[in-house]
């Protein structure tokens, strides 16, 4: 665990650069597609957990203007000073995703940008999740599976091995960006972590494929 957040605090400064560069700005369309699937509730508690640099709260935001401010939680205090100094609209608050500290059911919506592929203990920090949802609240994970469809296989088994790790190296660390490749690759299919995440409690609404399942969407409720 120490190790994937020191990894995060090293690329902090060209982590969005490198986010927008590699996804050649779908990273942005992503998170805005997710935001459009959840509910927006007046003083909604949310919580962008893993939530880095703050880009997902911060397309929440534009969208339900009536929420509270969102917290911004992740363990990488340096992805959250990135956060701090982009808006003040964030709150930012440093804590690991299994061990959240806030009470039970206190929180609306939770956001979740490509951080529960990064978690050892998935099991725990979806149990953590459901813990602090409120009953009716949303969970929405966005995150690039194990890739299924023949376009995410071609472009993350054989394209994304090279081309990845070699744009890391030219602009950030390149071996963070050869262990973004791994994380893929061995990270559960969508349908195999909305199972955990009902395990977990949860209810799933729906699972949502992007430009070809190079990411997905999966939205749950605490019913
Ligand atoms: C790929 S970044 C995603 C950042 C942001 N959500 C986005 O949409 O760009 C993953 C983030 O998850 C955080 N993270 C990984 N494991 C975590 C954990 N156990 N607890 C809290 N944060 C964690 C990392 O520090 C990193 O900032």
């Amino acid at each position: 665990m120490a190790k994937i957040r020191e990894m995060f605090n090293q690329i902090h400064k060209r982590y969005d650069m490198l986010n927008h560069l590699m996804s050649a700005g779908r990273d942005i369309a992503w998170r805005k597609a997710c935001c459009k699937k959840l509910p927006q509730k007046k003083e909604a508690v949310v919580l962008d957990l893993c939530g880095g640099t703050g880009d997902f709260s911060l397309s929440y935001l534009k969208r339900a203007k009536n929420c509270k401010l969102p917290i911004v939680g992740d363990f990488a205090e340096k992805m959250l000073g990135v956060a701090a100094k982009k808006s003040s609209d964030l709150v930012p608050v440093q804590m690991d995703a299994t061990q959240i500290p806030l009470a039970n059911g206190s929180v609306d919506i939770i956001l979740n940008g490509f951080g529960m592929r990064n978690i050892q203990n998935l099991d725990l920090a979806l149990s953590e999740a459901f813990r602090v949802l409120k009953k009716g609240g949303y969970f929405a994970t966005l995150d690039f599976f194990k890739p299924e469809k023949k376009i995410a296989k071609l472009f993350y088994q054989r394209i994304s091995p090279l081309a990845i790790p070699f744009v890391g190296m030219l602009f950030s660390k390149r071996n963070a960006y050869r262990y973004l490749v791994i994380s893929i690759l061995s990270f559960l299919n969508p349908v195999d972590y909305a199972a955990k995440a009902r395990n977990a409690g949860f209810t799933l609404r729906s699972i949502s494929s992007l430009d070809g399942g190079l990411a997905h969407i999966v939205i749950c409720e605490k019913k």
